[in-house]
């Protein structure tokens, strides 16, 4: 499944503020070391530049296109093409920060303490997803995918996005490894003034890749414009034309 960097910072400010927030849980302390996992472009890299000026600061992630991207972005730093689900570095890392990608990584239960286990003693692991699977916007991806000749093509479509555990189910998961453990739901409401075009091209860049990679070009034209139909229905356009799009976020800040 491929990410395209320049898709996805079309919306950076608004996908960077999270980062910001989860970034501002992390307990102070001597940090010498921190990984972004999942780095994408590096926008959320540089925020951990910013911050833990001094550390040796890491990104990884399993795009090319993102990795070109960040390392022409921050020219300083590493970076490295590799997958979390594999990814078998040992640390230990005072902080791994994982902003919006684990979604796309299954069985948490095992993955978490897996994670955990990098960390050195008071080091943290921060984690922010979209907690949006029941949104209209991801639902309608799901039943525009079953509802058209592409059916058979996007079974596997909405399997992709990981299933998330409960509020507490994280926080026992994580709380059976760390010594402290942070959890708080945020929605954010993002204007979109192109409306529910604006809609759609932001989870282009992200939750609709799934069910657009599978489709030649006629397809994947028709399966967006049924989804953008289905869009100005759910989100209905303010006076000015423009969406303001509901998008809730999940945060986890464990100290090991
Ligand atoms: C939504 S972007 C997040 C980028 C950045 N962290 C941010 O805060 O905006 C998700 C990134 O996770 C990466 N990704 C998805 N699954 C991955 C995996 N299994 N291992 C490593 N990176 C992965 C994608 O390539 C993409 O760059």
């Amino acid at each position: 499944m491929s990410w395209s960097a320049k898709q996805y910072v079309a919306f950076e400010d608004e996908r960077t503020r999270p980062a910001r927030d989860l970034l501002a849980a992390i307990p102070a302390g001597d940090v010498r070391s921190a990984v972004d996992i999942g780095c994408g472009p590096g926008n959320s890299t540089e925020l951990l530049v910013e911050r833990f000026a001094g550390a040796e600061v890491r990104g990884l992630d399993s795009s090319t296109d993102m990795i070109d991207a960040a390392r022409k972005r921050l020219p300083n730093v590493q970076f490295d093409i590799a997958d979390i689900d594999t990814w078998n570095e040992n640390g230990p890392f005072d902080v791994i920060f994982a902003n919006a990608v684990l979604q796309w990584v299954p069985d948490h239960a095992t993955l978490l303490p897996s994670l955990v286990n990098k960390l050195a003693p008071g080091g943290s692991l921060a984690i922010q997803m979209p907690d949006n699977l029941n949104e209209p916007s991801h639902r309608l991806m799901r039943e525009v995918a079953a509802d058209g000749p592409w059916a058979g093509k996007l079974a596997g479509a909405a399997g992709q996005r990981t299933d998330m555990e409960s509020a507490s189910g994280y926080y026992s998961i994580l709380r059976a490894c760390c010594s402290r453990v942070d959890v708080w739901r945020t929605t954010y409401h993002h204007p979109l003034a192109d409306g529910a075009s604006g809609v759609v091209e932001w989870f282009k860049g992200s939750g609709l890749r799934p069910f657009l990679e599978p489709l030649d070009e006629a397809e994947r034209a028709q399966y967006l414009k049924q989804y953008q139909a289905a869009i100005e229905k759910a989100y209905p356009a303010l006076s000015d034309g423009s969406v303001l799009l509901p998008f809730p976020r999940l945060f986890l800040v464990a100290t090991r």
